[in-house]
């Protein structure tokens, strides 16, 4: 299938590494000219761009030079995928509600809600002017509010929903918004020995190895694999192309059928 995607601009956060990287990498091999943030600029991001930009995308001031950046460096924006998300491992508290202060929410909602309503607002008016597309990274916990850290994901459903409603406002205006919904995914979040899934391994007394054998079973999925950032990659390239050009405000799961419900 051809995406017919050479020459187009795009801005990808979150992308030093996992899903970002591998979106930035799919969008390069596609023929455009990606622009990636992180905080760090991993020497992957760097091939897989035409620029790597170190911004804090939890702040505002990270998220402005990004886009300012991007939008020198590509001369407009046809794409922007709002990757960034999850949070540092290290400050997730895991259990109760109760135990959980003001600090892990706004965390949680700055980094996975207004960096996205943040780069929407700067790239829109470019988006508007040449017609092109947006998609979000959120998550199958915006419809499994009970499951993950507190937080997580009431934080993806505001994202969700904050997809659905720009996609209504711009879509008239040629702008197509969509929503990609990962399930678990093998990125550092998962596989890093000092990640969230080593901390969950550990809160579950079980060893990382042995966690990550376990996990299809433990969350039900009807595959017997979690998906891999490339797969995400390949959607979302999908997703921005012409050959999607009737999808607008679809939340697209991709979750080896951890979802049981319609
Ligand atoms: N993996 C999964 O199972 C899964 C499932 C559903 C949804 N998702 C969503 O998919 C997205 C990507 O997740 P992932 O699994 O690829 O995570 P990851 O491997 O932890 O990668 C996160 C990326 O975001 C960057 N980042 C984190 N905090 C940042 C900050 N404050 N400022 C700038 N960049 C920051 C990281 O680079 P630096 O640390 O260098 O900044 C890295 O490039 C997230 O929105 C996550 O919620 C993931």
């Amino acid at each position: 299938m051809d995406l017919d995607l050479a020459g187009k601009t795009a801005v990808v956060t979150g992308a030093s590494r996992g899903i970002g990287l591998a979106i930035a990498q799919a969008l390069t091999d596609e023929g455009v000219r990606v622009v990636g943030g992180a905080r760090t600029v991993t020497p992957e991001l760097e091939k897989a761009s035409v620029a790597a930009v170190s911004a804090d995308l939890g702040t505002a001031e990270g998220v402005t030079t990004l886009i300012d950046t991007a939008l020198t460096e590509l001369g407009g924006l046809d794409i922007l995928v709002n990757n960034v998300g999850g949070g540092d491992a290290e400050r997730f508290q895991l259990g109760s509600f109760l135990d959980i202060a003001d600090d892990q929410w706004l965390d949680l909602f700055e980094l996975n809600v207004m960096s996205a309503v943040r780069a929407s607002r700067a790239a829109l008016p470019s988006l508007i002017e040449r017609r092109g597309s947006i998609v979000n990274i959120s998550s199958i916990n915006s419809r499994l509010p009970a499951v993950g850290p507190t937080g997580y994901s009431e934080a993806k459903a505001a994202l969700t929903s904050f997809s659905k409603r720009i996609s209504e406002e711009f879509g008239p205006q040629g702008v197509r918004v969509n929503t990609v919904s990962p399930g678990v995914t093998g990125s550092s979040i998962w596989r890093d020995p000092n990640g969230f899934g080593a901390k969950l391994a550990a809160a579950s007394g079980v060893g990382h190895e042995e966690f990550l054998a376990s996990i299809t079973r433990n969350f039900g999925m009807t595959s017997d694999r979690i998906t891999e950032p490339e797969e995400v990659g390949s959607l979302v390239a999908f997703l921005v192309s012409g050959q999607s050009a009737n999808i607008i405000g679809a939340d697209v799961v991709i979750d080896g059928g951890t979802l049981k419900t319609m």
